[in-house]
């Protein structure tokens, strides 16, 4: 683990203290090495946690503080350490793995693709009226309960793509590693929870900024607490950020609001276990459909081949054989499950085709996207 602690904070240009916090928050057993003649050559993590889609949690495996030593690189050390991650977690029974990637190419080698964003949005706080609410906001200090954390499933359920997000990614979210302290507030009350906030406060020349880590609401009226609530900030604060989907639905509330994207950062999935991915998820309820996949992926056997998705009463099974209709590679068909691309995009334009036809009718949802970095 010391090896892995020069490692990392050589690769990310962090403190010693921030990999201190950063490894017990991890916990050691997630941690994964590469050895070549007993030096750690390439290290990672595998956060273990889940990931809606279609109103249900998929197990998913985050794939996190991969490096490998400057000295090392350019010898395929990650692509190696990326394949066994991915057959482990095949192993472990765990359908998904998302990660944040600094060179899409190195993950696309393991099978993953972008298939979601978390884009960072701004708002100009003077564009928001700020009303007085009927709403209480309630402080929420220490790890989030109950009430916090069903407003966060209610928005999983909503949505795709989001986290659900265990003890581990509660505290990711509600204590910073660095800067400054994170504020959190309940919205209605912990019986009656509507909605939720936790965001810092970076200090500008003048005043602050607030950088929003999450914020979810229930309600529109909710919704509407929330924008009053950071409006309440501007005496001091200029603008507000806070991660979203690419065009953010939580806008709609607002009358002009001075707004725009601040950073844009799209995050790669791989589906590890097709048959586990397809199954576990949830799909429109009124939803009946029956899908022929031929499928090809280069890491694992076992979702090589024919298989038939049947969709009925929101839930999915899967057997194999079938036609075949839809031939496509384990990578291309991230971006489809998550509801990223349609079946056309993936393709090139041609004749009306039933079997993508088919594909968007199971896939297209709510557009994928993820409050949490990792
Ligand atoms: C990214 C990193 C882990 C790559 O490690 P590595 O062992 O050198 O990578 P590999 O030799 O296995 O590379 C395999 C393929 O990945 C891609 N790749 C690797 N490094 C890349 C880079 N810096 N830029 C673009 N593509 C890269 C290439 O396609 C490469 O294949 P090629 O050499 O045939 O072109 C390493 O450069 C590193 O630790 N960087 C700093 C920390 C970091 O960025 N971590 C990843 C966070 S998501």
């Amino acid at each position: 683990m010391d090896e892995v602690g020069v490692i990392l904070t050589q690769s990310f240009c962090d403190q010693e203290e921030i990999w201190t916090t950063y490894r017990e928050r991890t916990g050691d057993e997630n941690f994964r090495t590469l050895r070549d003649g007993g030096e750690v050559v390439a290290a990672c993590a595998i956060l273990p946690c889940g990931q809606w889609f279609g109103g249900r949690v998929v197990p998913m495996g985050g794939i996190a503080a991969v490096g490998v030593p400057p000295h090392r690189r350019g010898r395929r050390y990650a692509e190696r350490l990326m394949g066994e991650a991915v057959r482990e977690m095949h192993r472990e029974r765990i359908p998904l793995s998302v990660l944040y990637a600094s060179s899409v190419a190195l993950y696309r080698l393991a099978g993953y693709e972008p298939a979601g964003c978390r884009m960072i949005h701004s708002i100009d706080l003077r564009s928001i009226a700020h009303r007085k609410g009927e709403i209480p906001f309630v402080p929420v200090r220490g790890t989030p309960g109950e009430p916090v954390r069903a407003v966060a499933a209610e928005r999983g359920r909503r949505s795709n793509g989001n986290v659900d997000r265990d003890d581990r990614f509660w505290v990711m979210l509600t204590k910073a590693i660095q800067k400054q302290p994170v504020f959190g507030y309940l919205l209605g009350s912990e019986a009656e929870p509507v909605g939720y906030v936790f965001f810092q406060q970076e200090r500008k020349e003048w005043g602050y900024d607030l950088v929003v880590r999450d914020m979810a609401a229930t309600t529109p009226e909710a919704m509407r607490a929330l924008w009053s609530f950071l409006a309440a900030h501007r005496t001091m604060s200029r603008n507000a950020s806070w991660p979203g989907p690419a065009v953010d639905p939580r806008l709609r509330g607002l009358a002009e609001p001075v707004h725009r994207i601040l950073r844009s950062e799209l995050w790669m999935l791989r589906i590890v276990d097709l048959r586990g991915a397809l199954e576990q998820r949830g799909y429109p309820a009124s939803l009946e459909a029956e899908l022929h996949l031929e499928v090809a992926d280069d890491l694992i056997e076992a979702n090589n081949g024919r298989f038939m998705l049947r969709v009925r009463d929101g839930r999915g099974v899967v057997e194999p054989g079938g036609r075949g209709d839809l031939r496509i590679k384990i990578r291309e068909m991230a971006p489809l499950y998550t509801g990223l691309w349609s079946a056309g995009d993936l393709t090139a334009p041609g004749a009306p085709d039933p079997a993508l036809e088919e594909a968007d009718r199971i896939f297209r949802g709510p557009p994928p996207w993820m409050a949490d970095p990792f």
